[in-house]
């Protein structure tokens, strides 16, 4: 049965677009298109209509929703997740206020390596219902549509098992899932670094690829972690298996993972608290997307990414949250603008950019995702009363989202 939802008297409907940019970079960042006084019509799970309330035509929908004084968004796609895990790490977390940095965490066995342990002793099903917390908790606050990645197994059966855990999160909830498979994440204890890269590119890659787990491969190139030329291996590896490239970049060092990203035609290099000239210069015309981490920055009181001179020098930033248990942990997308305005000097318009159409760009979903077009998925929030899209990253730590629909579908809390 075709079912129609009209929304009508929209105080403003966000990020409207006849036909939708590659991305969006340099000024076109600052351009939000709000169509004011607006309705929009959804039927089958697709944007079927929208336009200004003067030009409403006659039609019979099954449900009408009164949005005046409401802003509708199109929902936030985030591009870097890690939100199947098996626990929280608090005690790091205290070990940090106390004084301890991440990379000596790292050192002792702690961090990556801890929630490797925890998650190889965890079942699948009982995975997946901790995931489903998680994924009830980012829909409220606007999200619709994810990348999730392994590495927290660093076995090839417990990679598989969390790619599988987020496969399944795709299939069994509104939420529309990409998979990223991230072995490269830490070597595992008592291993040596070679044998496990082999073991990555041997065994791991081309049963992930069999199994169709994953679209994108991804490393930690970091030092103490994956080095580019190690980082450059495992990409071009998933590559020849039909896996294209994205990486963590540049989050505690300058450590040439932008440069591989590029080299790899990587889809997103992501974090970047650690660049200067040379990785801007280096993204500048190439069709890797930067990606601002900004809940990792702040969790880990890392410098920010230089987002303001990137965007003024032309190149397009997306912003995701980078949900995990070690270095960010909340996958609350408003927030992660609130961040992206307040601490990299982004406008609301920018960072809504970013958060939307430019995110969408980095999980290949430009096409379905990421902005009200006629033909897209309906997946959308109502807010609730506002002045303006400006009071959304205001009023940090709040939810202004009232009603979210995941394609064509109210989503109730
Ligand atoms: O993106 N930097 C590497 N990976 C994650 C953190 C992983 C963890 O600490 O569990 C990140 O920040
Ligand atoms: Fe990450």
């Amino acid at each position: 049965m075709a079912q129609g939802i009209l929304i009508k008297n929209i105080k403003g409907l966000v990020q409207m677009r006849d036909a939708t940019p590659t991305f969006l970079a340099g000024v076109q960042m600052q351009n939000l298109p709000i169509l004011v006084n607006a309705y929009l019509y959804i039927k089958d799970g697709l944007i079927s209509d929208f336009g200004s309330m003067e030009m409403l035509p006659s039609l019979i929908p099954d449900e009408t929703i009164d949005a005046s004084d409401r802003y509708v968004f199109p929902s936030f796609i985030d591009s870097h997740t890690h939100l199947v895990f098996a626990t929280t790490r608090e005690d790091e977390f205290v070990l940090k206020i106390k004084g301890a940095t991440y990379a000596e965490i790292a050192a002792k066995g702690g961090g990556i390596l801890n929630s490797a342990r925890k998650l190889q002793q965890t079942s699948e099903d009982e995975l997946f219902e901790r995931a489903l917390h998680r994924v009830k908790e980012v829909i409220q606050t606007g999200t619709g549509a994810i990348e999730i990645k392994s590495g927290y197994g660093l076995t090839t059966a417990d990679e598989m098992k969390m790619l599988r855990v987020a496969r399944r999160i795709g299939k069994q909830t509104p939420l529309t899932v990409k998979t990223t498979f991230l072995g490269a994440h830490a070597v595992p204890q008592g291993m040596q670094k070679k044998d496990y890269v082999k073991l990555i590119t041997e065994e791991m890659i081309p049963a992930i690829a069999q199994e169709k787990l994953a679209d994108y491969i991804d490393a930690f190139c970091e030092q103490g972690f994956f080095e580019p030329d190690e980082t450059e291996e495992i990409l071009e590896c998933g590559k020849r298996f039909g896996l294209r490239p994205r990486l963590h970049a540049n989050q505690l060092h300058r450590s040439g993972g932008v440069q591989v990203g590029v080299k790899t035609n990587a889809i997103s290099v992501d974090h970047l608290e650690n660049i200067g000239q040379e990785e801007i210069d280096c993204l500048k015309g190439k069709m890797t997307m930067p990606t601002a981490l900004p809940g990792a920055a702040f969790f880990l009181n890392l410098p920010f990414p230089p987002a303001r001179k990137m965007i003024d020098e032309g190149l397009p930033l997306a912003i995701a949250s980078d949900y995990n248990p070690g270095s960010a942990p909340s996958g609350n997308m408003p927030l992660m603008i609130s961040l992206a305005c307040i601490k990299m000097k982004m406008t609301p318009e920018e960072a809504i950019n970013a958060a939307t159409i430019n995110t969408a760009y980095a999980i290949d979903l430009l096409e379905s995702h990421g902005s009200i077009s006629i033909g897209k998925t309906a997946s959308i929030f109502i807010t609730k009363p506002m002045a303006s899209v400006a009071l959304l990253p205001y009023s940090f730590g709040s939810n202004l989202i009232d009603q979210v629909m995941l394609r064509g579908e109210r989503v109730r809390s």
